[in-house]
């Protein structure tokens, strides 16, 4: 697919991720689908957006261990309690992008996709290729999903996108975040962190050995883990992490006008 963009739009966005209880965003959202209508009313280009889980997935998860896989006699609570919570942030997000005009369908990601030892396994691409056909978005997020070594798995929204992204010949992929993209240093602890705008082959192991995960609800990784994938999977598709909480900042990247990092692996 030629003309496909791919945008992750991760839970730190769309909802309080520090949060102990589930918070949703919606001006945020709002605002976000506002500015993707607008670019696509101009450019015709196919759009997959996968959304990330934030405090609606996270600390259950956690809570439950979903991350080391079937580990007990609660974890079947711990998945159902989980995917309760995703299916009812994934609907505010649909309600988001049908107030915007924007034609999504839902695609259940642990109804498509399974992993071996947290890797995706299998993935029926055709639920999503269909959509794209009809001209319809296909909306995925991180989920809880069979994994065929450890039981289940967290399949985060980033492996999602990346996947997808290789497999169906993406022109672009857009990490949405609640930073504007790479620092030097931890821009959430230290004011004076720099904005790396470019990653590439030269930049690459220094920055990579500078960072440190950041989040103590996040059991997925962060920025680290957008680069590594982007090394390994992304080789030739142009990948940029911008900020949502910045308006205009998701319009502009949509325009390549990116105020944040791109990484040109
Ligand atoms: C995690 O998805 C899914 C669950 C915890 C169920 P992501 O890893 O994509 O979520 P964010 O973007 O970090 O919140």
């Amino acid at each position: 697919m030629k003309n496909l963009v791919i945008i992750k739009i991760g839970g730190s966005v769309i909802t309080n991720k520090s949060s102990d209880k589930p918070v949703f965003r919606k001006s945020i959202c709002l605002r976000l689908f506002e500015e993707i209508a607008m670019v696509k009313k101009k450019n015709n280009f196919d759009l997959i957006l996968v959304h990330g889980a934030g405090s609606f997935g996270h600390p259950l998860a956690k809570k439950y261990r979903l991350n080391e896989g079937f580990v007990n006699s609660k974890t079947s609570r711990g998945i159902s309690l989980t995917k309760q919570s995703m299916l009812k942030l994934n609907n505010l997000v649909l309600n988001e992008l049908i107030v915007t005009g924007l034609d999504a369908c839902i695609v259940e990601t642990s109804a498509v996709a399974t992993t071996t030892n947290r890797r995706i396994n299998t993935f029926n691409l055709e639920s999503v290729s269909n959509l794209i056909n009809k001209k319809i978005i296909p909306v995925l997020y991180g989920d809880v999903v069979i994994d065929t070594k450890k039981g289940i798995s967290i399949l985060s929204g980033d492996q999602t996108a990346v996947y997808l992204a290789r497999k169906l010949g993406a022109k672009k992929v857009i990490f949405v975040s609640d930073v504007k993209g790479i620092y030097d240093r931890n821009p959430k602890e230290f004011t004076d962190a720099r904005l790396i705008r470019e990653v590439n082959a030269s930049n690459l192991r220094s920055i990579l050995s500078a960072m440190r995960n950041h989040n103590k609800n996040d059991v997925t990784g962060e920025m680290k883990g957008k680069i590594l994938a982007a090394k390994q999977d992304l080789a030739g598709i142009s990948t940029i992490i911008i900020s949502g909480l910045i308006p205009n900042s998701l319009r502009g990247a949509l325009l390549d006008r990116v105020n944040g990092t791109r990484i040109l692996l």
